[in-house]
């Protein structure tokens, strides 16, 4: 077992050096973080079992979180921008659903039946999602998705699936980089975000046979690049055309909007996916919408497709989700976050362009990534050569400051987040950037601060 984890870091320009001080002071700041990596380096790769948790030379590990703040293994005290990847909307135990998880444990836990609670939940989700004629729970936003595509594929009789480059839908759905290699063996055509020539093309070849298309609203893994409506919309028009279903993957996008980012473009999704805070903080998943679609799953029905999933409706999950989404977060808490976050989004690329640095904030109302560039990000493409050392280097000075996001950029509010925390953000991104303007990189001659900036 190693009794240091490896920094990975080359030497000789000012960006590596700035990047071996920084992630030394990270290394001389946490030890007990380390340590801890280490021990669990013996059971788990890496002590690793969540990929987009690691980073070098090793992570941080949490003790607890209260609010909008985190505490680590060493006692370091941390603004928490980074609300679970997205999945943390409510801050760390709110009071309402922690009381709700206490009354369902002293119910009982597993009880090996259908309870009230699941069809309660479901009939919240369509309240908001109007497009959920039926519904079904997964664990996962991942599963919701494996089973939105098993689906369509039977309902369609069709083999191929078009995605997008970049797009995330879970560990066995992820398409940035030419897709992984542990993806599932579906017939995937890859088309190019934002961009629906490219959709256009594969459909002119493709059409006959394709059963799905599977989009995010807003890339979300990514980078934060929303979807233009246009786009949106015209993956709508061409999937009616060619007889594919539209799945919209609202996983990260759900909180744009009461209804998700479907409800504030129009769009009306054959199949919508879900995942993230709808379990109030727990392990959660659900895809669902059209009827005729949903209904194959109809277990009264002969034939019926079967979809199983020992904790698909979990006490827990069910009752946490439904006191978060009917006691908590009101449409007028979701209009504020949101609204909270396009300031505060605005006021951080105002940093960048007050300091002239190629940097910027994308992203959509709460949610949003840092890009190592300035030039307008529209697609996988415009990322694709990014610095990832600069995110690194922003990554270490902000924790030094305690500000946890997540290492490759990604912010997300969770409704804990108050003036107080929106201000502490901005000005610990100013400290920072200020302190290494001279390492990072310059503003481009299409950037878009430039307006900001005359
Ligand atoms: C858009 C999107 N789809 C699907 C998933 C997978 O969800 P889960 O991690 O719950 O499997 C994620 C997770 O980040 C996501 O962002």
């Amino acid at each position: 077992m190693p009794t240091t984890l490896s920094a990975g870091v080359t030497t000789g320009q000012p960006i590596d050096m700035a990047l071996a001080e920084a992630m030394e002071a990270y290394r001389s700041r946490n030890p007990h973080s380390e340590r801890l990596m280490i021990e669990a380096a013996g059971v788990l790769p890496s002590g690793n079992t969540r990929s987009v948790l690691y980073y070098q030379p090793f992570p941080l590990s949490m003790e607890r979180g209260e609010g909008c703040y985190l505490w680590d293994a060493d006692g370091h005290r941390y603004l928490d921008v980074l609300g679970e990847f997205t999945a943390g909307i409510y801050g760390h135990s709110n009071p309402k659903i922690r009381q709700t998880i206490v009354q369902s444990l002293k119910d009982g836990l597993n009880l090996s039946s259908h309870t009230r609670r699941e069809a309660l939940l479901a009939q919240e989700l369509q309240r908001r999602f109007v497009n959920l004629e039926l519904l079904r729970f997964t664990n996962s936003g991942t599963e919701a998705n494996l089973m939105a595509l098993a689906v369509a594929k039977v309902h369609t009789g069709r083999s191929k699936v078009l995605v997008f480059d970049g797009a995330y839908h879970g560990g066995v759905l992820s398409f940035a980089g030419g897709g992984s290699p542990v993806n599932v063996p579906h017939d995937f055509l890859v088309g190019t975000y934002n961009d629906l020539n490219s959709v256009e093309a594969q459909i002119a070849t493709h059409g006959s046979t394709l059963a799905a298309i599977l989009v995010e609203p807003m890339l979300g893994a990514g980078g934060c690049i929303p979807g233009d409506p246009a786009f949106l919309n015209g993956l709508r028009v061409l999937a009616d055309r060619c007889g594919a279903l539209l799945i919209l993957d609202e996983v990260m996008t759900s909180r744009l909007s009461v209804g998700g980012r479907q409800a504030l473009l129009g769009l009306k999704p054959d199949l919508t996916t879900l995942g993230k805070y709808f379990g109030g903080g727990l392990s959660f998943g659900a895809f669902g919408g059209r009827a005729d679609v949903m209904q194959r799953f109809d277990p009264s029905r002969p034939r019926s497709l079967g979809h199983a999933g020992t904790f698909n409706n979990n006490v827990l999950s069910m009752a946490a989700g439904l006191t978060g989404l009917t006691k908590v977060l009101t449409p007028q808490a979701i209009d504020a976050l949101n609204e909270r976050g396009e300031q505060l989004r605005a006021r951080l690329n105002r940093v960048f362009a007050t300091h002239a640095v190629g940097l910027q904030f994308t992203g959509l109302g709460s949610v949003m990534q840092l890009h190592a560039t300035d030039v307008p990000v529209r697609n996988s493409v415009d990322v694709r050569s990014e610095d990832d050392r600069v995110k690194a280097l922003l990554f270490f000075d902000l924790l030094e400051q305690d500000v946890f996001m997540a290492r490759r950029g990604l912010v997300a509010l969770s409704l804990p987040f108050a003036d107080v925390e929106v201000n502490t953000l901005v000005e610990t991104l100013h400290k920072v950037v200020a302190r290494r303007k001279g390492v990072l990189p310059a503003l481009s001659s299409t950037s878009v601060h430039e307006k900001a900036r005359t």
